[in-house]
Formats: C-alpha cells, sequence, structure tokens
C-alpha cells in the first residue's frame, strides 16, 4: 500500500520524506494557490525533490479537448511518472478516456460515489480519489464508499487503484489500511498525527532513568 503527501509546501514534503517511507505527492489548485507562489515554480520543486516518484497534478480545464491539451503539456514538463488528476464528471471521463489511449497515467479525482469510480475505471484511470472527509462532511460515509469501491475493483478485475483523499485524522487512514486499499494521500499535518512521540518519549525516558541507577553509566549500552 503506497502513502502519498497531499501537500505543496515543500518544507512539509522535506520533513515527512526525512523520517517516513513515502511514495510521492499529491496536489491540487487550492494547494499549490496556498503557497503564495508561482504554481509552475512549486510543482518544479517538488518535481526536484521527490525525482522519479508519482507526482499527481491536477487540471483546471473543464472541457474534455481542453483537459487533454493542458495534460499533454504537464506530462510534458514533468516527466512520465506525472499523474493528471481529472474530475470525474462527463467531460472529464472523456478526456480520460483519450489521455489513456495515448498512454497517459490519469487519477480519476472529485469521486464521491462508487459508481464515478466505476466509470472512471472503465475510461483506464490508473487511479481512482474518493474524498473521504468531504463524502462524510455530505452526510455518508467516507470509510465504506471507499470500501464499496475497492469491492467493485476485486469482484470485476480491474487494474485501476484507490487513492483515498480527503483525510482529517489518522483513524480514518488507519481503517482504510487495514482493509487494504492501493494508496492513501494524507496532509503533512495528518501523517504527522500517525505517531504521537510523547508516549514513547516519556517510555524512553523511563528506561532511561532506571539505567541512571547503575554505578559507572554510559550514555550507550555497551
Ligand atoms: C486529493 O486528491 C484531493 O485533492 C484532496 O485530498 C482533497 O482534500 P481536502 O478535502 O482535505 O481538501
Amino acid at each position: 500500500m503506497k502513502l502519498i503527501i497531499d501537500d505543496g509546501n515543500i518544507e512539509n514534503i522535506k520533513e515527512i520524506y526525512e523520517y517516513f517511507e513515502v511514495d510521492g505527492v499529491t496536489t491540487n489548485p487550492s494547494i499549490l494557490a496556498k503557497q503564495g507562489k508561482n504554481p509552475k515554480n512549486v510543482l518544479k520543486e517538488i518535481r526536484e525533490f521527490i525525482k522519479d516518484d508519482e507526482l499527481h497534478i491536477q487540471v483546471l480545464s473543464n472541457k474534455a479537448s481542453d483537459i487533454e491539451k493542458e495534460a499533454r503539456i504537464i506530462v510534458k514538463e514533468f516527466g512520465e511518472n506525472t499523474f493528471i488528476k481529472i474530475p470525474s464528471n462527463k467531460e472529464g471521463f472523456k478526456a480520460m478516456r483519450n489521455l489513456v489511449k495515448e498512454g497517459i497515467n490519469v487519477t480519476a479525482t472529485a469521486i464521491y460515489s462508487p459508481m464515478q469510480a466505476f466509470l472512471a475505471m472503465k475510461a483506464g484511470a490508473k487511479y481512482v480519489a474518493p474524498y473521504v472527509n468531504r463524502i462524510d462532511n455530505l452526510g455518508y460515509d467516507g470509510l465504506y464508499t471507499v470500501k464499496k469501491i475497492q469491492n467493485i475493483i476485486d469482484t470485476n478485475g480491474f487494474d485501476t487503484e484507490i487513492l483515498a483523499a480527503s483525510f482529517k485524522n489518522s483513524n480514518q487512514a488507519l481503517s482504510l489500511i487495514e482493509y487494504g486499499i492501493g494508496a492513501l494521500t494524507c496532509s503533512a499535518d495528518v501523517i504527522r498525527k500517525f505517531v504521537d512521540d510523547r508516549n514513547v518519549d516519556k517510555a524512553v525516558d523511563d528506561f532511561a532513568k532506571d539505567f541512571e541507577k547503575l554505578d559507572n553509566i554510559k550514555k550507550t549500552m555497551i
């Protein structure tokens, strides 16, 4: 299962890469706008740092033909392991089908229902990205929706994988890690919450205090 960083802040990305085994970065227009810099430069900085890992970049165009043009430019600029995030609506499905035929990696995004995911799978998307927390906020069950999508993949033998997105806490992520899906993308803030060092630090501190009772204590075990 892949763990991807849903963030555009290069310092956050560097920190998460330093401490954890992660597989790439996802972005969206809001994430890039938040950086307050030229989005192309932000993406270039990310690509340079993550080297050949997955980089997911969302198109802004709405019409299929414009999405296709935008996608080709993005892939030319950011390389092969770039996934074009395309909203899963009618124009989006049309663009996905054409881009997949050209060998471009597609991440079908803004998925709120299993039927949308099914259409994206049929269109040949490599990933479908259901929005867990946003589905919850609509009064539906985001985790249940993801599990239903995984069942569609398993029972029909689709090659598409789930890239679950929109997490607000580590418990939502854990539920899907236990279930087993293709990938999760979480902000640096949520990934930091995967582990609470305070409990570990307390235990380590207690061990050290016990050890200090020995004569001739050293700072290392041997
Ligand atoms: C990823 O594909 C989405 O852009 C992102 O996870 C949405 O997350 P949000 O609901 O926290 O904005």
